[in-house]
């Protein structure tokens, strides 16, 4: 390659770069996008979006954890061509990341989930759409380019449930993700302190639960505390009996209960700690990712979210044997700050850096990113 030809392809590689394509708006990475999001929404907000539970011990652990890993790259490896594609549950992805559920998008941007979904298609995400959007599922699959699946909260009610998998699968939803974190209300003191929980008594047409909270004793700040507390493992027969497509459970943070899940007919598993919103003191997910995989084995793919920022973070879980990567405050903080295209840039500054780091690490296909990428200290 002569030198010219060397600059000209430097310059188109500066000009396709998100990372590169635009220095006057200084946003290059995720915590950017928080930094934006931060200046730009009411307190209220962007709390609910970035705030965890109690002391917020779990959400900084979701971060620190990921210290602990270090990546071993190796060289001369031909890594001049990058394949983050895959398959799974039989859906192709062009990337190993998916958006996370997340409720009510219309907090943070007036188009809410409907913003959410054309921005992540337009970057070749999937998106995993929740029971509490501000949009019915039929609206926002009407939007959507990329594999969408459709994350269940649930209650005492079978027919209600019932009908609502249904809704989603008939909407298009090509997974059900059952959410099992949640047997009690999230202690978010942040919200408490903003008055935010009035806010979700109020249902704009999304696939909603009716709150079967009602009945429960009020906390010493009156909110109603229970919320999916009557659910057992029996619940999850029945689901899978009759979802017609992969029925994943969200939330697993135990061997005991991946295996369980396995037992129980789920289909794949994401390991998650809600975003560190739930219960306090519950683990990283990056730290009890090897012993579910070790558990699980290659029976059923097991993913993972909570606390994802960079790159790197997503390449040490996909080292140690998770399938794929949910994003979940990254593409609201990319929705709040700049609407459908921040969501799409969030999601391609995650896909580049993954890539970048690939590269970097000497790894061009994800079959190649496996255990000896990493040590864990
Ligand atoms: C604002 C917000 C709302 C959420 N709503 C839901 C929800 O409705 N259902 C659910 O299963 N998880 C929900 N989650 C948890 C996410 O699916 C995901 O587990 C978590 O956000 C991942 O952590 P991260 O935000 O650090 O990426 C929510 C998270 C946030 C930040």
């Amino acid at each position: 390659m002569t030198r010219r030809q060397a600059t000209r392809q430097l310059a188109g590689f500066l000009a396709a770069s998100p990372l590169l394509a635009a220095p006057q708006e200084q946003l290059i990475n995720v915590f950017d996008f928080d930094a934006a999001a931060k200046g730009k929404l009411p307190k209220a907000a962007y709390d609910y979006v970035s705030g965890g539970s109690w002391d917020e011990w779990t959400l900084r652990r979701n971060r620190t954890m990921f210290e602990r890993i270090i990546l071993q790259p190796r060289f001369f490896r031909e890594v001049n061509k990058l394949d983050l594609s895959l398959t799974l549950f039989g859906q192709k992805m062009a990337m190993p990341i998916l958006v996370a559920p997340t409720g009510t998008h219309a907090l943070v941007h007036p188009d809410g989930e409907l913003a959410t979904v054309r921005g992540a298609g337009a970057a070749g995400a999937g998106m995993v759409v929740s029971t509490s959007s501000s949009f019915p599922i039929e609206k926002i699959s009407a939007e959507a380019k990329t594999p969408l699946w459709f994350q269940l909260y649930t209650g005492p009610d079978a027919e209600g449930t019932r009908e609502r998998v249904s809704r989603a699968v008939t909407a298009g939803c090509k997974a059900i993700c059952v959410t099992v974190d949640a047997p009690y209300q999230a202690p978010r003191e942040r919200d408490t302190r903003n008055g935010l929980v009035r806010v979700f008594g109020e249902d704009k047409g999304g696939t909603r639960q009716r709150r079967y909270s009602e009945e429960a004793p009020g906390s010493p700040y009156g909110l109603p505390m229970r919320f999916q507390a009557t659910l057992n493992w029996k619940f999850l027969d029945q689901l899978c009996a009759y979802a017609k497509v992969p029925v994943l459970v969200k939330g697993i943070l135990t061997r005991e209960d991946a295996l369980l899940a396995l037992q129980h007919g789920a289909a794949g598993m994401i390991v998650s700690n809600h975003g560190g919103r739930y219960l306090d003191g519950a683990p990283s997910t990056i730290e009890v990712l090897p012993g579910i995989v070790d558990a699980v084995k290659d029976r059923a793919p097991v993913l993972i979210d909570s606390g994802f920022r960079r790159g790197t973070d997503i390449l040490k879980a996909l080292a140690i044997g998770a399938k794929a990567v949910l994003v979940g405050r990254p593409p609201l903080w990319g929705l709040g700050a700049q609407g459908q295209d921040g969501v799409q840039r969030v999601l391609e500054i995650l896909r580049t850096e993954l890539a970048w780091a690939m590269g970097l690490a000497g790894r061009a296909t994800l079959a190649s990113v496996d255990r000896s990428l990493i040590r864990i200290e």
